[in-house]
């Protein structure tokens, strides 16, 4: 008989107990002592995490709050802006802009695939009028990395700012802030911070708080330069998700403890483990290059009715994972493997993957899938992460 259920899905994800505790205890109020001490420290593990030499500041939201008060707080109704637009995400920040009276232009790539820097830098040649660029690091829809990094230096070569969704990358794949050049970054609490929803995260570089203050307000809830100065009291604006941070501040604890690296190297290794798995499997990863590292989106054989498959692998499994969204809605699955997910859980997954896609339609996997893809585990946490390890007749 199944003892619990393995939530892996790309956010929200597990949560430790030791992060749950944190939240269990009395209620402290977010004006006093108790509150400050724990938030002040907070604050330095935030700007460890986003590798940002300026406030982080949390936000009593989820992470499409935080993606409203960026462009809220960032662009003055007219601006035009590139939306970096090639899955659910993309579309998201297209409309939050569109919303804020934003002229936008739209970079799309099919989705699976990832933005082309030489895409963004031609259209920021040909239309000079561009004040900013919004795009996911990872877009949680398809699976897929897009090439922040070498985007910022188109953004910073020509002084514009770059918004930069990371709520499925940060604490899962390195996205150091100043060091890559990022304007705004955000993230939310539910996927590898381990925490439940409901708390989202950003933090703006010099440059955007320079921006912030030329643009008229927009938005009563979301006034960045308020919650800037009360964060230097270690308080929010309004009342603060009391609970949440504390549990915030638990879940960075153990981040921080084991390291950044050493997680990233984790999250890593589940990605080439999750890889192989389905690789052996005979299923095709939707994101053939560019790939997330908390997540691994698969494409459905022909005549797999994905609602099916994910209901069958819940109900005799107990392993619960993600279906398509939007025009991918069931034809790929996504096996998140974010946060506080082990390689147990990982196999666990797999194996509910082949058996529930022999149930559905009587596809029959190679039953080497568990060993292959420990081995990719293994290889990948020894190696350097990111780069592929070499397993002779694997292919990853
Ligand atoms: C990349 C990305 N952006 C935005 C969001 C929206 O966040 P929320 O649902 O917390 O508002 C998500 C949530 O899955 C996401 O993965």
């Amino acid at each position: 008989m199944l003892q619990r259920q393995r939530l892996l899905t790309p956010g929200p994800t597990p949560i430790p107990a030791d992060v749950r505790l944190a939240m269990a205890g009395d209620m402290i109020h977010h004006r006093k002592p108790a509150f400050k001490e724990a938030m002040h420290t907070l604050r330095g593990q935030l700007q460890t995490l986003f590798g940002a030499g300026l406030p982080v500041l949390p936000l009593s939201c989820s992470g499409t709050g935080a993606m409203t008060a960026a462009v809220f707080c960032l662009f003055a109704p007219g601006e035009t802006v590139l939306v970096a637009e090639a899955g659910a995400f993309g579309k998201r920040w297209r409309e939050i802009a569109e919303s804020r009276g934003l002229k936008v232009v739209s970079l799309s790539a099919d989705w699976g695939q990832a933005i082309e820097p030489g895409a963004v830098e031609k259209i920021l040649d040909e239309q000079p009028d561009i004040r900013g660029v919004f795009v996911q690091l990872s877009e949680t829809s398809t699976g897929v990395l897009h090439p922040v990094e070498e985007i910022a230096r188109c953004t910073r070569q020509r002084n514009l700012l770059l918004v930069v969704d990371g709520i499925s990358a940060v604490g899962l794949s390195p996205c150091p802030m100043d060091a890559w050049g990022i304007d705004c970054l955000i993230t939310g609490s539910q996927k590898g911070l381990m925490c439940p929803p409901g708390l989202a995260l950003i933090a703006l570089s010099q440059r955007a708080w320079e921006k912030a203050a030329t643009v008229p307000d927009g938005c009563y809830y979301f006034n960045l330069v308020k919650e800037r100065e009360n964060l230097e009291n270690n308080q929010t604006h309004f009342t603060s998700p009391v609970s949440l941070i504390l549990g915030l501040k638990a879940s960075l604890d153990r981040i921080l403890s084991q390291g950044l690296d050493a997680v990233y190297r984790k999250q890593w290794a589940l990605t080439m483990m999750a890889r192989t798995g389905i690789q052996i499997l005979g299923l095709q990863a939707f994101a053939p290059t560019r790939y997330t590292w908390g997540l691994t989106s698969v494409s459905l054989p022909a005549g797999v009715d994905g609602v099916e498959l994910l209901r069958h692998m819940e109900r005799d499994y107990g392993v619960i994972m993600a279906g398509g969204q939007g025009q991918l809605k069931g034809r790929i699955v996504r096996i998140g493997h974010m946060g506080w997910v082990d390689w147990a859980d990982l196999a666990a997954g797999l194996h509910a993957l082949a058996e529930a896609l022999r149930a559905c339609n009587g596809y029959t996997a190679s039953r080497d899938y568990l060993e292959n893809s420990l081995a990719a585990y293994r290889a990948a946490l020894a190696g350097p992460p990111g780069v592929e390890p070499d397993l002779p007749g694997v292919g990853i």
